[in-house]
């Protein structure tokens, strides 16, 4: 039975959230002691064609797709909108469509029903994943250190409080997920080519290929892919890649994954030491659904006697739980300090919204405070 946090009476209750940020459609309804009472992800596959997120049908997928997934959200907690006690929606960093479309969703909502609207940083809502209750087994207390991968994010975050993150390093060119999605393409295994490169890496040996580590050993915590995916490419000459041999493909999907695996331990290693006694060490994004680079993750947590929380799949990918747990968080760290519920009905998503920003609402009595 996962533990809940206590309740806070003067929280609005239960709270809807709303993802659009990338090509994941998503709503949720989580009650403010942790309770997830409804949650629903639509992933898009009009991109599939393309190889990659095209912006453009991604908004217009949201803008499809969101009023039928709200209704059948509030249908599956068995709730009426007027239950709902505020309304949150991402509205950055991301792709400026799909952001317009839920925080204008969730705003009008907010108006509608007369509810504050609470404006979600996108990466503070993964970063703040493992506090929801039942994630990690000592649920997560602060500092932790988190290492977030997704198809567009590669960082080192220490998270030091609700709205309090040093950014220890990150990638300076492709993210992790986009190096996996990239060479899934050379490879031919279509998108999103994380799964399938984890897949035929099943079948190959991870030492066949020798492969760069970029950064490997350096000072920091900086990421770069973009020579390891290059040397990829060197391997697999245009005209080969279609008749490539199974065996040989899964041999350089499999070191590559390794190469993968081998860089995120050296860079948490340095990580770890920017950081003073971290309590858990957390991954969240798409990647952390690769099944080898968890197991490397966990063996590195137990060598450092740190307990490691991975959160379930569903919750590592884009999804609006944690948007609303991360509402919920920024209300009572707030709460805490005497500050009002945010009612940020008049921001402006943002395509770039740093995390040093949000250290602003932790002191601005400022409705719209990230504005
Ligand atoms: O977090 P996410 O769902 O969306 C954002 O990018 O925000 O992450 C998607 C990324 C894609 O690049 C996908 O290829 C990668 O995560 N991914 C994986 C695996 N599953 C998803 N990468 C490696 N191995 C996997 N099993
Ligand atoms: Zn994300």
């Amino acid at each position: 039975m996962p533990h809940t946090e206590p309740t806070c009476p003067d929280l609005p209750t239960p709270v809807m959230a709303i993802e659009s940020s990338c090509d994941d459609t998503a709503c949720a309804i989580v009650s403010t002691d942790g309770r997830i009472l409804a949650e629903a992800t639509l992933s898009q596959s009009g991109h599939v064609p393309f190889g990659g997120v095209v912006p453009e049908i991604a908004a217009r997928a949201h803008l499809g797709a969101l009023p039928a997934l709200v209704r059948d959200t509030l249908r599956t907690a068995g709730m009426q909108p007027h239950d709902l006690g505020a309304i949150a929606a991402s509205c950055g960093p991301g792709l400026i469509g799909g952001l317009i479309v839920g925080a204008d969703m969730g705003k009008g909502m907010a108006i509608a029903l007369d509810r504050p609207f609470i404006a979600v940083n996108h990466i503070e809502a993964h970063a703040l994943t493992a506090r929801l209750p039942g994630v990690a087994a000592n649920g997560a207390p602060f500092p932790y250190l988190l290492l977030l991968v997704s198809g567009g994010h590669c960082q080192c975050i220490a998270v030091e409080g609700v709205g309090h993150y040093r950014r220890l390093g990150g990638t300076i060119d492709d993210a992790a997920g986009e190096a996996f999605d990239k060479v899934a393409k050379m490879l031919g295994l279509g998108w999103p080519g994380g799964p399938a490169v984890e897949r035929l890496a099943c079948e190959g040996d991870p030492h066949a290929v020798p492969l760069p580590r970029p950064l490997m050993g350096r000072p920091g915590c900086d990421f770069s892919f973009s020579g390891l995916k290059t040397a990829v490419a060197q391997k697999l000459p245009a005209e080969v890649r279609t008749a490539l041999p199974r065996q040989q493909a899964a041999d350089i999907a499999a070191s590559f994954q390794q190469a993968v695996s081998d860089i995120v331990i050296d860079r948490l290693g340095h990580a770890l030491e920017m950081m003073e006694r971290p309590t858990t060490l957390v991954v969240a994004g798409g990647v952390a659904a690769n099944g080898v680079l968890r197991t490397r993750l966990h063996e590195f947590a137990t060598a450092h006697d740190l307990p490691f929380a991975a959160p379930p799949l569903r919750l590592c990918t884009d999804n609006a739980v944690m948007v609303a747990w991360a509402a919920i968080e920024t209300m009572r760290a707030r709460a805490a300090l005497g500050l009002p519920v945010p009612n940020d009905i008049a921001m402006r998503p943002r395509p770039r919204w740093p995390l040093s920003d949000m250290a602003q609402r932790m002191t601005a009595d400022t409705d719209g405070a990230a504005a």
